[in-house]
């Protein structure tokens, strides 16, 4: 068993969490995760109205009597979708840890701590952690370069970022963006992380929600896979390499505007890739992790095989260099 004062502080078996997903972090991935000793988030912006969340979140209670979390992920919207209800949802269905991402969530950690939900607030650099970490949040996930999704607009990789938020951040810390493997558990700790967030590795489970061919595309795909898009409008993401974001990104290189790219990268399109398994049918996340996963396990499997894998590790190959013993323990 690994104690850190996440697990200390959040309720929870394993340092490692399964973050926010849209489209993919739904009721079977996160019971699954939770049964698994680690802390899932329900996605909630998946659910298309508050009701449906209020839903998912019992549907979720139905498949595990383990503690699970739900991701309420604040994007700048032209038409933003109901946020304010949203929380009260999250907060009546008495979930107890919410991770929230995207812009400044104060409005958001004032009311979740007026109901006792823990707030784990996800971030790409050490000022908005700090930034968090004022409004009262009482933990910081903080998301390197590598990381699926939006890892901001600073490129500052997890091996400096990290450290450099452990040095300032005095709530417990998870590391988030390239963690497949106890290798990265081990190191996240090292770098003075509290745990683990993974995305892309969970997608690539087998209670994962979406189709086999996307899973078996993650498997064959490696650590170049990956297109950065929206970098001209400083609301860079990172997805899976195809056809479509390299369409996204030549249109880009000629001065598009997102209103020229819109069709292409339509959340609607994004997500029948997972229902049809079309991987060239939209724009999709993934992270430069995909180098690191090599197969399709069960949550049970993936997170007792990290965290027996990470034990050993500690004990044998680390413990051993102290000693003296790194030949033997390597023979
Ligand atoms: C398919 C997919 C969808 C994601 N959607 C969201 C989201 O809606 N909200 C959010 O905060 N993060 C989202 N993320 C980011 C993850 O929560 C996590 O921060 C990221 O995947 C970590 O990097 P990794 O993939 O290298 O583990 C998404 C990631 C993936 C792979």
């Amino acid at each position: 068993m690994i104690k850190t004062r996440f697990t200390e502080a959040f309720g929870v078996e394993h340092p490692i969490v399964q973050g926010g997903m849209q489209w993919v972090g739904r009721a079977e991935l996160v019971a699954a995760v939770a049964n698994a000793g680690a802390l899932g988030m329900i996605t909630a912006l998946t659910q298309p109205t508050p009701e449906d969340l209020t839903k998912e979140i019992a549907r979720c209670r139905d498949l595990t009597d383990k503690p699970f979390g739900v991701n309420l992920t604040i994007l700048p919207a032209i038409k933003p979708p109901p946020y304010a209800e949203y929380r009260q949802a999250i907060i009546e269905a008495g979930v107890k840890v919410v991770e929230t991402a995207g812009n400044k969530p104060q409005e958001h950690v004032d009311e979740f701590k007026k109901a006792g939900v823990k707030v784990l607030h996800k971030c790409t650099s050490v000022r908005h952690a700090l930034s968090a970490e004022r409004m009262g949040v009482d933990g910081i996930s903080i998301d390197g370069f590598e990381c699926a999704g939006h890892p901001g607009e600073d490129d500052t990789p997890g091996l400096i970022l990290i450290p450099a938020a452990a040095d300032k951040i005095k709530v417990p810390m998870i590391a988030s963006g390239g963690f497949a493997d106890a290798r990265g558990l081990v190191a996240a700790l090292a770098l003075g992380a509290d745990g683990i967030n993974m995305g892309t590795r969970f997608m690539c489970t087998k209670e994962s929600p979406i189709h086999q061919a996307v899973k078996e595309k993650i498997v064959s795909n490696d650590e170049r896979s990956t297109d950065l898009i929206f970098r001209t409008m400083r609301n860079t993401s990172r997805v899976a390499r195809n056809a479509v974001s390299q369409q996204v990104i030549a249109l880009e290189k000629q001065g598009a505007t997102f209103e020229q790219v819109k069709e292409l990268v339509a959340g609607a399109r994004g997500k029948m890739v997972y229902v049809n398994g079309d991987t060239d049918e939209g724009v999709w996340s993934a992270g430069q992790v995909q180098g690191l996963i090599h197969d399709i396990p069960s949550c049970a499997e993936l997170v007792s095989r990290i965290v027996r894998d990470a034990e050993a590790i500690i004990r044998a190959r680390l413990e051993s260099m102290l000693s003296g013993g790194a030949r033997q323990a390597a023979e």
